[in-house]
């Protein structure tokens, strides 16, 4: 695995963008294939999202040979309420980039049978060729995507029911009101992030700490399934000195030592 870790969250961002900018243009390079993204929400990768589109707008990268994945939605919101995945990637992505919208996946969390839903999204990514990158944030207790801790390592896309915590702590985007936060949620599974050929995860602020030097420092458990990225051939952690405070000295020298020359 590695951590890059940059002094503040606009650093990380740029590190991030750049780098998802620079795969897609190395493959568009090699082949005619479509690039193949995986993309998450959250706030973390809303400036990684801001420094895309200023590069598409800029000429600097184009989207128009990407297909997207997403993470996660909520089920039984509708896909026009604000606070929808759907929603939020139109309002800080899609809408501002050059994305045929052909070309991009949610799943859909009002589906009538949500389990065809899922196992649709897993053939869906096959026939696409298989994740190349799959962009991530990290929950507070770890999750990745909406695996929360004791999701199976080896899960792939389904339903599931989200922790009081994680509700309590989405509820900031429900009004505060914990109750109108829903309680399922589809999610790609940790086993289907790994099947990406590269995973790049985003940690930023001292309430990813903790989840950080789990995943970092910690066992691969299913108690933070973030620690899965360590059995993962190309995973990357982009931090900011914040997500780094919980990491042994030696840990935090370590990663900025063989990464000095990097990018
Ligand atoms: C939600 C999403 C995750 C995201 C997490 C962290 O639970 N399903 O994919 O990583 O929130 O969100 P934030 O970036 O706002 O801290």
């Amino acid at each position: 695995m590695r951590l890059i870790i940059e002094s503040d969250s606009s650093r990380g961002s740029v590190w991030a963008a750049r780098y998802i900018a620079s795969r897609i243009r190395e493959k568009a390079a090699m082949t005619d294939k479509p690039f193949v993204l995986g993309l998450p929400t959250g706030s973390t990768p809303i400036e990684t999202y801001k420094e895309l589109i200023r590069m598409n707008r800029a000429g600097e990268i184009s989207f128009k040979n990407v297909i997207t994945f997403n993470m996660d939605e909520y089920v039984g919101l509708p896909e026009s309420h604000p606070e929808s995945y759907h929603s939020f990637m139109a309002k800080n992505f899609f809408d501002h980039v050059d994305v045929p919208k052909e070309n991009i996946n949610i799943l859909n969390g009002n589906a009538p049978d949500l389990a065809a839903e899922c196992a649709s999204y897993e053939a869906r990514i096959e026939a696409a060729g298989g994740i190349d990158l799959f962009m991530g944030g990290v929950g507070e207790d770890g999750h990745l995507a909406f695996n929360e801790p004791f999701s199976s390592l080896v899960s792939r896309t389904r339903v599931k029911t989200l922790t009081y915590d994680t509700r309590v702590v989405n509820s900031r985007f429900f009004d505060n009101d914990i109750d109108k936060v829903p309680t399922l949620a589809l999610t790609v599974g940790v086993g289907t992030v790994l099947s990406a050929k590269e995973v790049l995860v985003l940690a930023f602020g001292h309430k990813k700490a903790r989840a950080l030097q789990q995943a970092v420092e910690g066992a691969y458990s299913q108690s933070c399934t973030l620690s899965a990225l360590q059995a993962h051939r190309h995973g990357i952690i982009v931090c900011d000195e914040l997500a780094a405070g919980e990491l042994k000295v030696n840990t935090y020298r370590y990663f900025k030592d063989i990464e000095k020359d990097n990018l």
